[in-house]
């Protein structure tokens, strides 16, 4: 069978629509939605919502914004809010794979031709990010206040960015809906927890006039952290993905199609049976075709890709749902949760910051007292939080891992899985669907 067949979303909506349809037929057009999400980590739809026109559209916007000059570009930025609304330059966003030392073994140990490109540096592409869709009025996780950012001589800016931001959304209503029937869950078990969810359009552009040899790695290797992303087809190929078997596989859009990829979301609340998928963008031969294709006709040299980020609302809670909750994985993270630690990511952090300067990279310096007495305040459970959770800029997590022996504190080794569990909706809140 095809690896990514090309699941044509009208059928289902005529049937939703209609009421009528050929039960059997929706039933295993659901199960092949399901059963591709779980084996490849993506899938590829068509949606008659979501046209060629669209994209285009939208694709012709972005290539006009991140043609701008540095400067202007940097009047939509705002570091000081995380870069979750504005743009992010290149250079900002560190893939994983340059930074987590487990990560860096577990990929030496693939096979040649599955090993992903190795970064050499944060990732070369801009970013702008656009949230989608309404938010919460009564939260626990109450988002920054910032305004969205719109930039001068855009007057299109926001109907563009909200129009093909809701017809991507919409499309992965539908996705989640069939997934859910395909795993064998009520319809909406998904798409409830949609609900309000801090959804993110966030397109990448990336300059492939100054980054464009072969090899260049403008994402490095990496799964997202919130629900389900959706791309609109990009005018330039270079996305390789990982299958749950360990294969790399080159992913080629068609016209008019839409690519959805799992993420760390939908691993949870499928207790592990659908896994994150594995990431990369790089320059590859297709790649070096298509720059050469697009100076011919002289059009833009930027990749642009339409990413958006669909994720659970921030106060549902990400449990395995349904029979999920029985699977193998989800028993051995509840036989694991009298051992947790009861801060968020973000507390046990800033407990962690007498310590700062011993877990810099490559420091000499030992703990100070007060970063040991922290350390076992701390305890085990949440230190492991900490350094099984995302990376944290200044901190290397080898460094961080050696604080108990150098404290001379019995703690046991942190199990990489377990712990991160229970906090992860705590603090995915203060993320963007990046890892
Ligand atoms: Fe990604």
């Amino acid at each position: 069978m095809e690896k990514f067949p090309v699941i044509d979303l009208n059928p289902y909506l005529d049937c939703a629509q209609s009421g009528n349809g050929n039960e059997a037929e929706m039933q295993k057009l659901c199960l092949e939605v399901s059963r591709t999400l779980q084996e490849t980590g993506a899938l590829l739809v068509k949606d008659p919502r979501c046209s060629a026109q669209d994209n285009d559209r939208f694709l012709d916007m972005m290539e006009k914004y991140f043609e701008q000059t540095p400067e202007f570009k940097r009047l939509q930025e705002r570091p000081l809010l995380h870069y979750q609304v504005g743009v992010t330059p290149e250079g900002v966003e560190v893939p994983r794979s340059l930074v987590d030392a487990e990560m860096q073994q577990n990929l030496k140990a693939m096979s040649p031709q599955n090993q992903p490109s190795t970064p050499t540096g944060p990732d070369p592409k801009w970013r702008y990010m656009w949230r989608i869709g309404p938010r919460p009025s009564n939260t626990r996780f109450k988002e920054l206040n910032a305004e969205p950012v719109i930039p001068e001589g855009f007057p299109e800016w926001k109907e563009t960015m909200d129009s093909w931001g809701l017809k991507m959304i919409s499309a992965i209503e539908v996705v989640a809906e069939m997934a859910a029937i395909g795993f064998g869950l009520p319809k909406d078990a998904f798409t409830s927890l949609m609900k309000q969810g801090p959804h993110l359009l966030a397109p990448t552009g990336s300059d492939l006039h100054h980054h464009g040899q072969e090899g260049t790695v403008f994402a490095g290797y990496h799964y997202d952290l919130n629900f389900l992303t959706i791309h609109g087809r990009s005018r330039f190929p270079g996305l390789n993905i990982w299958l749950r078997n360990g294969e790399k596989v080159e992913v080629k859009v068609p016209v008019g199609c839409l690519l959805i990829q799992t993420g760390k979301q939908i691993e949870w609340l499928t207790g592990g049976e659908c896994i994150a998928g594995m990431h990369e963008v790089v320059v590859t031969k297709r790649t070096l075709e298509a720059i050469r294709l697009a100076s011919e006709q002289r059009r833009s040299l930027w990749r642009v890709s339409s990413t958006l980020f669909a994720h659970v609302a921030s106060d549902a809670v990400l449990k395995p749902l349904g029979h999920f909750a029985n699977s193998a994985l989800a028993m051995m993270v509840r036989q694991g949760q009298g051992h947790t630690c009861s801060n968020t990511f973000f507390s046990a952090l800033v407990q962690l910051l007498p310590c700062r300067t011993a877990v810099s990279p490559f420091s000499p310096i030992p703990p100070s007292e007060t970063c040991c007495n922290a350390i076992k305040t701390l305890g085990q459970p949440c230190l492991c939080v900490l350094v099984n959770g995302p990376p944290i800029s200044g901190v290397d997590r080898s460094m961080a891992l050696q604080l108990p022996d150098k404290c001379a504190t019995n703690f046991d080794p942190c199990n990489s899985f377990l712990p991160r569990l229970r906090l992860w909706d705590e603090w995915q809140d203060g993320h963007d669907g990046l890892a």
